[in-house]
């Protein structure tokens, strides 16, 4: 029997727990995925979220272990997207009197195009419901980031149920950030901003602006642990990431075809290195864009490498263009190289560059090519021009 984890007296986690699931729309999900769910028991029994379809009878299950499931009153859906809203039907199914709230209009909207008409209560920011001896208060945070996302805080237990914000995909038997590798955890909470937070990082900073103001004992998110004892990190981390802030670091990411585009990207990654910069190097035949991403996040130089094939950027470079340019990354403080080796033309560099430039990174060295095979007097000039660079943008 599957069991549930009482978080606070009166307060259980009963979600589902994805050991093997290792994408997530296409974002490599190494550590697996939680679809956490919280039970409160109050006069009204109150569900907030529910898991994935696939983990609906784990959801029951488990709140099983602590009530009757038609005995739920209300179930909270802060957000429509189905990895949370999946089980609503089963749970409509066996507590059909349960009275659903979410948020208005976004969320009824979305809930009802999804599930059908189930009498949804829509709510906005400020609305509360009592259920008992606690009241919820419901916060919208659109596009944080889905355009009916919301959050759910009780005060008297000092707990705000985030939902995606805060998330990790992260798999673990232990719930609490206590109990878990904590450099591991913010690295997929990292992760998790970059490649799903991101491109609404204005709104997720509003958002957690509200979030600094509340008096918290807990931030219980659907994705991931739940934080108690580092509240101050990840509100810390989510406060940077959200203003957009780089440091000295830098991202050299490229595909080849002979080695000659590598050999360029092996020069700039050193011209980093002896500059004292931490750099990070990525081959984009074995690397996942979702990885890069998430050491770009923070980085302020990109250097973005492709030979040509046929007039064109590879096709893995390509991909990891249009990726990284859909997360919508604020690249105005941000520095850009791209390079890349040629037979007859160098097309491939030339589309990166100008990917570059309609993403907004500044480009104070133009596009780097190299006519087939680099040899060592060029691999220096390279590097000793990358280093000029570097020091030009520290000055
Ligand atoms: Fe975890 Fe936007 O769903």
């Amino acid at each position: 029997m599957l069991t549930a984890k009482e978080i606070k007296p009166g307060i259980w986690w009963v979600g589902g727990v994805d050991w093997n699931a290792r994408s997530f729309h296409g974002y490599t999900t190494e550590c697996g995925i939680t679809y956490n769910a919280y039970l409160i028991m109050d006069e009204k029994v109150t569900l907030i979220d529910t898991t994935k379809a696939p983990f609906a009878d784990d959801l029951i299950q488990r709140i099983s272990q602590v009530v009757d499931p038609s005995k739920i009153d209300v179930l909270v859906a802060n957000h429509v997207e189905m990895d949370h809203s999946g089980s609503i039907p089963a749970i409509h199914a066996v507590a059909p009197d349960a009275q659903i709230y979410c948020s208005a209009p976004q969320g009824v909207a979305g809930l009802t195009a999804h599930y059908g008409d189930l009498g949804y209560h829509g709510v906005k920011t400020g609305d509360t419901l009592s259920i008992g001896r606690r009241t919820l208060t419901f916060v919208q945070t659109p596009m944080v980031h889905w355009p009916d996302n919301m959050v759910t805080y009780c005060a008297e237990d000092k707990v705000l149920f985030s939902n995606d914000a805060f998330g990790q995909h992260y798999a673990s038997s232990d719930h609490f950030d206590v109990d878990n590798d904590l450099a591991q955890v913010m690295e997929q909470a990292k992760k998790y901003y970059a490649n799903i937070v991101q491109p609404y990082g204005m709104q997720a900073g509003k958002a957690v602006a509200a979030v600094h103001g509340l008096d918290l004992d807990m931030i219980a998110p659907s994705h991931g642990i739940i934080w108690t004892e580092h509240i101050p990190d990840i509100l810390a981390a989510y406060d940077s990431w959200t203003a957009g802030e780089v440091r000295e670091k830098a991202v050299v990411v490229y595909d080849s075809m002979w080695h000659s585009t590598e050999a360029m990207a092996k020069a700039i990654c050193e011209a980093f290195v002896e500059e004292g910069i931490e750099a990070h190097f990525y081959d984009l035949k074995v690397n996942h864009p979702s990885d890069v991403m998430t050491q770009f996040l923070d980085s302020r130089y990109v250097c973005v490498g492709s030979p040509t094939l046929n007039s064109q950027m590879l096709a893995n470079v390509a991909g990891f263009l249009t990726y990284m340019r859909g997360l919508s990354p604020r690249n105005a403080n941000r520095i850009g190289l791209a390079f890349g080796s040629y037979g007859w033309a160098p097309l491939g560099p030339k589309g990166v560059d100008q990917v570059l430039s309609d993403c907004g990174f500044q480009k104070p060295l133009e596009c780097q090519t190299i006519n087939w095979v680099p040899d060592q007097a060029k691999l220096d000039e390279l590097q000793a021009k990358v280093k000029t660079m570097i020091e030009g943008a520290r000055a």
